[in-house]
């Protein structure tokens, strides 16, 4: 049974790890050596983890791969991911090698802008809110100005604001929508203060608005927060050859390879519960660049499937179209990156990944994002439509099931051997490994 504690984040690491043991594994010896036993050695590496967030008390690894041989814009890059599943980074470096023999990948960035909002209520004439907007909106740009300072000087800042009625949707409900260049920043702190901000001086000037009745003097303002849905923030990634360069498969012609892809993506785009597992396997690529560079993933992930399904219907993320002989694979993502700022400063390993990117723009960021989710899209649609799925992933989950049973080295060995002729699935290995236990 659980049991509640006041103060817990008072506690020291140490008192933390004793009541976590005593309430949750009093039965457990191993508990408190599995918590230990992830600790760093390196004892101020460990107070920079113990320090991201409150009431650590372990590390959580993931494994950090590299997929290299990624030709974007003409530059070589391996690209760093960090991600637990087992086939992610294989299938990522099989299509870089793919397309690096087909002229690489092409990215540019369509927009960069970012969004906020003030939500608040007003209860009067709009008419006069509208015309106090218009008289207030200089104040809210100049009274945010200690805030944008730095980022204006770099060439960013407040971009625009507007008052936003959203009243047919819900009585009173008003919005100061403001969009944000933040430069090489993610820009969620920047963001959030300047919203706050604006709606200090936005309900402060209110209340000594001489053309407001008493009650619209009172704008309650609900919250002040930055959107993760940034539509405008927007990267495009492509591949392109012949159809005839697309003759990788022993059972398929080119034009049947691709007229097969062709249609596994148009399946895609019309049937929502494809789209979300084609997504899905998107987001494999992008999720673990986004996490080995130190940004945020759920803004990401919140972002991109609100993207998806921005015509009403969730649908998929990448397109192709075969025209005059040519095989055209393209992705657009709305992807608010960070190269400064957050963790990019502090985790090491995020430090590592920046440089083994050539120190990347938030802006190239995106192209490599962008790339890495096309990357992992077509390798996985591929699969689909020759092979079929099974026979990589199973493949590489055959590691992780000798793992599970302790094999050594020689089972190991001696056990992908054997399944380079034979269908991997999880019972013929564990007969495979018993088999040879047997033996021995
Ligand atoms: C598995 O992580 C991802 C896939 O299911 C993606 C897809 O079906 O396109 C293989």
């Amino acid at each position: 049974m659980g049991k509640s504690i006041s103060g817990f984040s008072k506690l020291s690491k140490q008192k933390k790890i004793e009541w976590i043991i005593d309430t949750y594994f009093p039965n457990n010896d191993d508990a408190a050596k599995i918590i230990k036993q992830y600790w760093n050695d390196d004892k101020l590496l460990q107070k920079l983890h113990d320090e991201f967030i409150e009431n650590t008390i372990t590390n959580y690894y993931l494994p950090f791969g590299v997929a290299p041989n990624f030709l974007i814009n003409d530059k070589l890059y391996a690209i760093p991911m960090a991600i637990e599943e087992s086939s992610v980074v294989a299938a990522a470096s099989k299509s870089a090698k793919f397309w690096l023999e087909r002229g690489g990948f092409k990215a540019k960035i369509i927009s960069t802008t970012k969004i906020g909002q003030v939500h608040f209520l007003f209860n009067g004439s709009y008419e006069r809110l509208n015309a106090f907007f218009k008289s207030t909106k200089l104040k809210l740009i100049n009274d945010a100005k200690p805030i944008t300072k730095n980022m204006d000087k770099r060439g960013g800042g407040i971009l625009d604001i507007e008052l936003r009625d959203k009243t047919k949707d819900l009585k009173n409900y008003y919005q100061l929508h403001a969009t944000f260049e933040t430069l090489d920043a993610m820009g969620a702190n920047f963001i959030n203060s300047c919203l706050e901000q604006f709606a200090s001086t936005f309900k402060h000037e209110a209340e000594a608005y001489k053309d407001f009745t008493p009650e619209e003097k009172n704008i309650d303002v609900i919250m002040s927060i930055l959107s993760n849905y940034v539509p405008d923030c927007l990267v495009r990634a492509e591949v392109n050859c012949p159809v005839s360069s697309l003759n990788e498969d022993k059972n398929l012609t080119a034009d049947e390879f691709a007229n097969k892809f062709l249609q596994a993506v148009k399946i895609a785009e019309v049937e929502p519960y494809r789209a979300v597992t084609h997504n899905k396997g998107v987001m494999n690529g992008v999720d673990a660049v986004v996490l080995a560079t130190g940004n945020d993933f759920r803004a990401v992930e919140a972002g991109v499937h609100a993207f998806a399904a921005r015509s009403g219907k969730y649908s998929s993320l990448t397109h192709v179209k075969i025209e005059n002989g040519n095989f055209y694979f393209w992705i657009e993502l709305p992807l608010a990156l960070g190269t400064v700022g957050g963790l990019t400063n502090l985790h090491p390993l995020v430090k590592l990944a920046l440089e083994m990117l050539h120190h990347p723009t938030s802006r190239e960021l995106m192209q490599i994002v962008a790339v890495a989710g096309l990357a992992q899209n077509f390798a996985a649609i591929r699969s689909l439509v020759t092979t079929g799925i099974q026979e990589g992933h199973m493949k590489m989950h055959l590691m992780n099931i000798l793992n599970q049973f302790h094999a050594n080295e020689a089972e190991k060995t001696a056990i992908i051997d054997h399944f380079k002729n034979n269908v991997v699935t999880h019972s013929a290995v564990v007969e495979a490994i018993n088999e040879l236990r047997s033996r021995n």
